[in-house]
């Protein structure tokens, strides 16, 4: 039977669908007045400072719960599984995700990981993960940039800690032989600046190493159903204010795919996508 017809079960399912994004506003929601009561001016004085606590505070609850999902975990722990070498994380957050690399650190297969995380209210914790996985700090194993993923956030930033030669934003200046053998991004780019997500694409690319990869579990917008369509589009209006600048028509799939940069690119919808759902999760393995 198609998963597509409307049988009671499938019209509860949808609902339920339809009605996640819901259950993580609400939470937003709460973390609201908390962060207003701790920083009382901040909202007026610095709007993007105070969206950037409000998040952090967010994620900080909200993060260990949802890293735990037993439907996500396989694919994000096959692709943590694929890292090598030196390692680019583009939005690791509080560093939830890392768990799934101590076995690589302790092997030695994973050397080095540079954390592009612009929310500097989730450092701390972000630090913390990776000391507690064996990528200490203090010995340069983990480097914390405050950054995004978009090449004029990230390339000074890199070019900082004199890991990149030029601090130009154009990608692949100074970078022929690549940087990184890995770089992965889990559930981050859907808060990248969308109309760059082409230019970002590129610089990833121009970052890897020859025979890199890059490898991403995302969200990315269901171009197919109206309904989800229509109602992604009125959550539009409000999920980047309260979720940290998300995105639920997230493009990393397109960009990747019409960018025809990668030698090979494997990019799929997780098997749990029944072709309606809000969140519609690719899994992505894009060698250079
Ligand atoms: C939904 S959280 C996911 C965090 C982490 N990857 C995880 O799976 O637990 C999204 C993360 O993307 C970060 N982010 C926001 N803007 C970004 C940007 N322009 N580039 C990269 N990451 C960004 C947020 O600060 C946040 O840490």
């Amino acid at each position: 039977m198609s998963p597509t017809m409307p049988t009671s079960n499938t019209l509860s399912a949808r609902l339920l669908d339809l009605t996640s994004p819901l259950q993580l506003l609400l939470y937003s929601l709460l973390y609201l007045p908390i962060t207003i009561l701790s920083h009382p001016t901040l909202l007026l004085t610095n709007p993007h400072k105070f969206q950037s606590l409000w998040f952090g505070a967010l994620w900080k609850f909200l993060g260990p719960q949802m890293a735990l999902s037993p439907e996500q975990t396989p694919y994000i722990a096959g692709l943590f599984t694929r890292a090598q070498g030196t390692v680019l994380e583009l939005g690791p957050g509080n560093g939830d995700q890392m768990r799934h690399l101590v076995n690589a650190v302790r092997e030695g297969r994973v050397e080095r990981v540079v954390g592009a995380e612009p929310n500097a209210a989730l450092h701390e914790r972000l630090l913390g993960n990776a000391r507690g996985v064996g990528l200490n700090p203090g010995q340069g194993k983990y480097v914390v940039l405050e950054a995004g993923a978009e090449p004029g956030s990230l390339i000074p930033a890199l070019h900082r800690v004199g890991m990149y030669p030029s601090s130009s934003s154009s990608a692949g200046a100074g970078a022929a032989e690549g940087i990184f053998d890995t770089i992965i991004c889990i559930k981050s780019m859907c808060s990248a600046p969308q109309h760059q997500m082409p230019e970002i694409v590129s610089t990833i690319h121009a970052l890897l190493k020859p025979g890199g990869e890059f490898l991403f579990f995302e969200h990315v917008a269901n171009d197919n159903d109206l309904l989800t369509r229509v109602w992604a589009w009125l959550l539009g209006w409000i999920w980047p204010i309260a979720m940290g600048n998300c995105h639920l028509n997230g493009r990393v799939d397109k960009a990747v795919k019409e960018s025809g940069l990668f030698e090979s690119c494997d990019v799929r919808n997780t098997k749990e996508f029944m072709g309606w759902n809000v969140f519609r999760y690719v899994v992505g393995v894009c060698r250079k």
